[in-house]
C-alpha cells in the first residue's frame, strides 16, 4: 500500500470504506467520504477552524433534549430537511404539497368536534378554517384524521408555554361523510425559530432571516391514501419569501378572509368580535401511487 500523501489520501480511504456488506450503506459511505473530502480540500480549514466545526457540533449534541432536537433545526435551516421531504413525496400534481413536520407537534391532542374551537382561553383574532378533504379523483374523504397544531395569537406553542395546563393550540378533528370539516382556532402570527441554540449561533453571524411565516400545521390521514404533513400559510405575510425553514409552497398560501364583528362563522354561531375564515381543500393521494424513495 503506499503511503498518504495530500493528492492520494482521499482515494485510500475510499478504497478502504468498500468493505461494507450493506450496499446501501456502502453508497452511503462512499458518497459521505467523497463529499467530505472535497469539502475540507475546497475550504482548507486551519486545525483551529476545525476543532470549532467539531466544538459546535458537540455542543449541539448537548442542547438536544427529549423536547428539542437541535440538529433537526440544523437540518431545517440548512434546507435539507425540505430536500428529504421533496425526495420521499413526489406527489401527482393535483395533489396538496407536503411541507416540514417541524419541532412542536406534540402526540395525543384532544378531539374536538366538528365546529369545535382548539384555542379555548388562548390570545388572538378567531379563525375558522374550512374545507373538505378529498382524493385526487375528487371523491370526498369521510372519516379522514386533521391533526393540528400552530402558534396563539402571540407566537407561542404549547412547547414554548410554561405554567399551562392540559393542551395549547392543538386538536384532532375528524371529516364529515361529505369530506367537509370544521375548526375554531385563532390566527396563528409569525414568530422566530429558536434563536438560544448554536443553530441560532451561528444565524446571528449571517445576514438571513430567522422568521417564519405565520403558518398552521396540519397532519391528515385517512386508510388507503398517503399520511399528508403540511402548512397552512397567511397570505401577505412578511416573510412568505424568506421563511427560515424553506417550507413554503405557493399551493400552500391561503387568503384569511376578514368577517366584521356579528357575522355568522362556519360553524353557526355568531362571533362578536371581527374574525378570519380560510377555506382550503385538502387533496390526499392513493397510498399506493406513492413515489417513496427505495430504502
Ligand atoms: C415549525 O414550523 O414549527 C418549525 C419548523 C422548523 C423549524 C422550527 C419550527
Ligand atoms: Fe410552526
Amino acid at each position: 500500500m503506499p503511503y498518504v500523501t495530500e493528492e492520494n489520501l482521499t482515494d485510500i480511504v475510499a478504497e478502504r470504506w468498500k468493505n461494507i456488506p450493506d450496499p446501501r450503506l456502502l453508497q452511503i459511505m462512499t458518497a459521505a467520504i467523497r463529499h467530505l473530502h472535497a469539502f475540507v480540500r475546497e475550504v482548507e480549514p486551519t486545525e483551529a477552524v476545525w476543532f470549532t466545526a467539531i466544538d459546535w457540533l458537540t455542543r449541539t449534541g448537548k442542547v438536544c433534549t427529549d423536547k428539542r432536537q437541535e440538529f433537526i433545526l440544523a437540518s431545517d435551516v440548512f434546507g435539507v430537511s425540505m430536500l428529504v421531504d421533496a425526495i420521499n413525496h413526489r406527489l401527482a400534481s393535483g395533489a396538496t404539497p407536503t411541507t416540514v413536520e417541524g419541532p412542536f407537534h406534540v402526540a395525543n391532542a384532544p378531539e374536538l368536534a366538528d365546529g369545535g374551537n382548539m384555542a379555548q382561553d388562548a390570545p388572538g383574532v378567531p379563525c375558522f378554517v374550512t374545507g373538505k378533504v378529498r382524493g385526487l379523483d375528487g371523491r370526498p374523504i369521510g372519516g379522514a384524521v386533521l391533526d393540528l397544531w400552530q402558534t396563539d395569537g402571540e407566537g407561542f406553542y404549547e412547547a414554548q408555554c410554561d405554567n399551562i395546563e392540559g393542551t395549547w393550540m392543538r386538536g384532532l378533528y375528524y371529516s364529515q361523510p361529505d369530506g367537509s370539516f370544521v375548526v375554531r382556532t385563532v390566527a396563528p402570527i409569525a414568530y422566530t425559530i429558536p434563536m438560544d441554540g448554536t443553530v441560532g449561533e451561528l444565524m446571528e453571524r449571517t445576514n438571513i432571516s430567522h422568521m417564519r411565516p405565520a403558518h398552521i400545521h396540519f397532519c391528515v390521514t385517512a386508510p388507503g391514501y398517503s399520511r399528508l404533513v403540511t402548512h397552512l400559510f397567511q397570505q401577505g405575510d412578511d416573510f412568505i419569501e424568506t421563511d427560515v425553514v424553506y417550507g413554503v409552497k405557493e399551493p400552500l398560501i391561503v387568503a384569511f378572509q376578514t368577517r366584521e364583528a356579528g357575522t355568522k362563522a362556519p360553524n353557526g354561531e355568531t362571533v362578536g368580535e371581527p374574525f378570519y375564515v380560510i377555506n382550503y381543500d385538502f387533496v390526499l393521494e392513493q397510498a399506493a401511487a406513492t413515489a417513496v424513495a427505495a430504502e
